[in-house]
């Protein structure tokens, strides 16, 4: 194996260049040459590929977002589509690839190894939805900001005797609104993982109210239920004043934590590494503080990612 190439596919993250970095600067340090896809697997489809040298990653550990660009592109179902894609990798004598992204982009890199191509997935997401590992890249990163703003949250709620709804990206996994809850003091949180009852919740805030509490904080992820809604619901029932806030996308922004930096780092050497030993159809994993891999058509058909029910639970134990 003499040419690698790197993509970043599906929603960023931050740390996404930091395991970029870590890809071209192991695959030099090896040897061997490193070029990039621009704008993932449609970037991929067009031939948008460069090389990179040391210099194309300088700078770029600190830097949120993907240098190379993401897209969505679900037109690589389409077996024509990743025929022509792996054309063009093999114009370019590029003989292994590293897909860092979401379950979107681990099955891109699924059908790409079905078809002979080795690939290696790491898992860039600020969901934590990806099996096999305990963490993926930009989960620690868009934890702090949503910490941050639940903080900000509760100050001017307690000012004015507020209660407030703060939605939390996740898509369908609850890890990024249980952990935030928890490390913000929410007094409530719902998750997708557990059926809402909304006249349950509001029966306790009611409670809660009745039984003197000034204010309160709602940590709710999104595609449960509309939020501006409920918040209206709430201030209905209780009486006290609610606002909805939608962290949206300002959580997928931003510097990336030192956490997601090191372990996209070990995360991207190592996969590298992985291309050297003549493996491919891997997936990459943090799991107790080791780095793992597994079978990438296993991970995707096979394994699931468990519900984290104790962070779960330790927010309801805690309020
Ligand atoms: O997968 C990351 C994520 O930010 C999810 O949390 C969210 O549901 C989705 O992407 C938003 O997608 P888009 O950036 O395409 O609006």
């Amino acid at each position: 194996i003499k040419r690698i190439g790197v993509l970043t596919s599906g929603g960023d993250a931050p740390g996404m260049n930091a395991a970029i970095r870590a890809v071209v600067r192991a695959g030099l340090h090896h040897g061997l040459e490193v070029f990039g896809i621009q704008n993932g697997y449609a970037g991929l489809h067009q031939d948008q590929i460069v090389p990179l040298d040391r210099h194309s990653v300088s700078d770029v550990i600190t830097r949120g977002g993907t240098f190379l660009g993401s897209a969505r592109f679900p037109e690589f179902k389409e077996e024509a589509v990743r025929v022509e894609a792996v054309q063009n990798l093999k114009k370019h004598g590029i003989d292994g690839l590293v897909v860092i992204g979401g379950d979107g982009s681990y099955m891109g890199a699924m059908r790409l190894t079905e078809m002979g191509f080795p690939c290696i997935g790491i898992p860039g997401t600020i969901d934590n939805d990806i099996a096999g590992t305990d963490y993926t890249i930009g989960f620690d990163t868009a934890l702090n900001v949503a910490v941050e703003a639940i903080d900000r949250l509760r100050d001017t709620c307690s000012s004015h005797n507020r209660i407030s709804v703060v939605e939390i990206m996740g898509r369908h996994c609850g890890d990024l609104t249980s952990s935030a809850a928890v490390a913000g003091g929410a007094e409530y949180v719902i998750v997708p993982e557990v059926a809402f009852d909304q006249h349950e919740l509001i029966q306790q805030i009611h409670e809660g109210v009745a039984k003197g509490k000034k204010h309160a904080i709602v940590a709710i992820c999104e595609n449960v239920c509309d939020v501006n809604q409920l918040a209206k619901d709430i201030q209905a029932a209780t009486g006290r004043d609610t606002r909805a806030t939608i962290l949206g996308h300002i959580q997928r922004g931003g510097t990336p934590t030192a956490a997601d930096r090191i372990m996209a780092s070990r995360m991207g050497a190592h996969a590298v590494e992985l291309l050297l030993e003549g493996l491919g159809g891997r997936c990459m994993g943090l799991q107790n503080n080791h780095i793992v891999h597994h079978d990438i058509i296993d991970c995707i058909k096979h394994l699931r990612r468990p519900f984290n029910e104790e962070m779960y639970q330790l927010s309801n134990t805690l309020f």
